[in-house]
């Protein structure tokens, strides 16, 4: 049996966890708390890395003691405390991993520093077992990238944003619509009773030999629809964002089309090969349908972990601490371990672009 603490604080949620993994290679979620600090960054329309930092401070020590309680398990008995490391915002993640560093260094036990990213390509193991390799479509406010998951530690970034993060577009779109934050949940909300025909918005990269994403233009061309239109009618609001959602599920369609067919030609001997999708911009029913569809077309199973486990969290931080304790290889993360706010996956695919306001996005 395999017990691990997990703890993330990248971003705006404090979270800590404790997973375990039973002799017969069963894993186990005993308590995943996830606070959110939605509340204390909605006024600001974005994420404050220095709200976000303090939030952590004040938060996480009450976080990981109910963690412990909710889970019956003693920190005596756990095996080994994995803290997110990397990448993010630099505040949170001096926060989580120097808490982390405290507790193992107090009760004795190894410290494992998690790339944030890894935790989002090893939840499918989790949560549906699957075998590697696999495609990982990440889709967050602060990711947005294609990745070919080979194994523990082994991973390919196929593709990355050259500009705002999906979720961000999103988010971009609402602040200019005037929709609430975060964005995402409302565009989509608002745009179930829009015209997706009204505005013929731009498919960023469409077509595109090069494999990554971009969706400043996309912002660029809704805010000048906007603007051309002004005052908007909420009708209005709604067909933007219906428009804005089609071009958006399109462009992924397109992008996410062509590393299948890659991802067919290096890997010939997967039969039924997976594409799984993480972060919040997965929650969208829109684009959920679309990447459904081109994954039958396609021959691949679609793979949704459960929302909860999609979003940031604490349990897949746990557990690629527990992947990395039964691979043999957490031994280089050791108590020196310094956050690093930027962090690539794996070590050739260097970071595209510069950091937004829920960090570094490669
Ligand atoms: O993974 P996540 O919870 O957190 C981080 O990025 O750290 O993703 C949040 C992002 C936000 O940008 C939010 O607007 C977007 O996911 N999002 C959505 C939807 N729900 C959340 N975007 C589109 N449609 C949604 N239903
Ligand atoms: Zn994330």
């Amino acid at each position: 049996m395999i017990r691990v603490l997990g703890i993330e604080t990248s971003c705006d949620e404090t979270a800590a966890s404790v997973v375990t993994l039973d002799g017969g290679g069963a894993p186990k979620i005993l308590s995943d708390i996830v606070l959110s600090q939605i509340e204390e960054h909605a006024a600001f329309g974005g994420v404050v890395p220095e709200i976000a930092a303090r939030a952590h401070v004040e938060a996480l020590d009450g976080i990981i003691e109910a963690a412990l309680a909710d889970s019956g398990v003693d920190l005596a008995d756990i095996d080994a405390i994995a803290a997110t490391a990397g990448p993010g915002l630099v505040g949170g993640l001096i926060v989580g991993l120097m808490t982390a560093k405290a507790i193992a260094a107090a009760a004795n036990k190894p410290l494992i520093a998690i790339n944030h990213l890894e935790g989002h390509a090893l939840t499918a193991r989790l949560t549906d077992g699957l075998d590697f390799p696999y495609l990982l479509l990440l889709v967050s406010g602060g990711h947005t990238q294609i990745v070919a998951v080979r194994g523990v530690g082994d991973y390919q970034r196929w593709a990355t944003t050259i500009d705002d993060a999906l979720g961000e577009a999103f988010d971009k779109t609402a602040k200019m619509l005037g929709l609430p934050y975060p964005g995402g949940p409302n565009v989509e909300k608002v745009a179930a009773t829009g015209d997706a025909t009204r505005f013929a918005f731009p498919r960023p990269m469409k077509g595109s030999a090069q494999p990554d994403f971009s969706f400043s233009g996309l912002k660029t061309a809704v805010r000048q629809a906007a603007t051309a239109i002004a005052p908007l009618s909420d009708q209005d609001v709604a067909d933007i964002c219906a428009s804005f959602q089609a071009a958006v599920a399109d462009a992924l369609d397109d992008r996410v089309s062509r590393a299948l067919n890659r991802f067919r030609q290096e890997f010939p001997g997967e039969a039924k090969p997976a594409l799984v999708v993480a972060g919040g911009v997965a929650a969208n029913r829109t684009i959920k349908a679309t990447l459904e569809a081109l994954c039958e077309k396609a021959g691949f199973a679609f793979v949704a972990p459960p929302l909860k486990l999609c979003t940031d969290n604490a349990a897949m931080i746990a557990w690629a601490g527990i992947e990395r304790l039964r691979a043999g290889i957490a031994g280089e993360n050791t108590a020196d371990f310094v956050p690093r706010s930027r962090w690539p996956l794996d070590s050739i695919s260097a970071p595209m672009v510069g950091s937004g306001r829920r960090g570094a996005k490669a």
